[in-house]
């Protein structure tokens, strides 16, 4: 397993929406991204890693970030990307990049409304983003169904690498029902805010489940030298 520390903007937070690799490609933050994308990579040409989903022990870690700007690091390297917003309960990534409002994605296509993936376009050259839809669906229910394999199926067809947002592993048990489906999992931890035991949680959680947990991706990191090439 291994640590990716993704540090705070020197002097500024993340702003709600900012995409760091896009806003200030050149930060500290935006190597880090880079730094992980690498590292895929290598997972990626060594075992045909493709669907990845990241979650963490509760809301507000920077699950949906980590997706988000990771994806623009894969794409900026080359790669065909699309991101599942798989966070049926909390969703985020249509904010993150800037889509008006939410558009028909995951919960549609579960729901059977869609035979295909509405993908949209990103900003992003590379990223496209399957929202998490405009139809109620019951989480557990939807994300444990078999259309999920199938929508994972098309998806990995489309693109290089599947990167899924996934709701918190530590209270709910979305992120238990997903993490098998998967090939690999990577959990975010806030340098800021995880509680030690919390994070102990989610991770044997993982595990029960045997995920394949590639990393942990250490965010909230502030400005300090070794904290980040720990
Ligand atoms: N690497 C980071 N360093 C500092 N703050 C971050 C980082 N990643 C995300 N944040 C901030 O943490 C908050 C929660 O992020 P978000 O990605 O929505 O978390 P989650 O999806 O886990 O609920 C946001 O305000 C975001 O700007
Ligand atoms: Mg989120």
């Amino acid at each position: 397993m291994s640590w990716f520390a993704t540090p705070s903007p020197n002097g500024r937070s993340l702003a709600t929406g900012a995409l760091i690799m896009l806003a200030d490609p050149l930060s500290p933050a935006a190597e880090a991204y880079r730094s992980l994308a690498a590292n895929l990579q290598f997972a990626y040409a060594d075992r045909q890693l493709q669907t990845i989903g990241i979650t963490s022990a509760a809301p507000g870690e920077g699950k949906s970030t980590t997706v988000a700007n990771l994806a623009i690091a894969l794409a900026q390297g080359g790669r065909r990307v699309i991101v599942v917003d798989a966070d049926l309960r909390r969703p985020g990534q249509h904010t993150l990049f800037g889509l008006e409002s939410q558009q028909e994605g995951l919960a549609n296509v579960l729901l059977g409304e869609y035979p295909h993936l509405p993908l949209q376009d990103t900003a992003a050259p590379g990223v496209r983003l399957l929202t998490s839809g405009t139809a109620t669906a019951d989480p557990l229910e939807a994300l444990g169904s078999r259309r999920f394999d199938h929508v994972l199926a098309l998806a990995r067809a489309q693109a290089d690498f599947v990167l899924v947002d996934t709701p918190p592993a530590g209270a709910l048990a979305d992120a238990a029902v997903l993490a098998p489906r998967l090939e690999g999992m990577l959990l975010v931890v806030s340098a800021g805010r995880t509680k030690r035991d919390m994070a102990r949680r989610a991770r044997e959680q993982l595990e029960r489940v045997n995920a394949n947990l590639l990393g942990v991706v250490l965010t909230d990191v502030r400005g300090d030298d070794k904290l980040y090439r720990y």
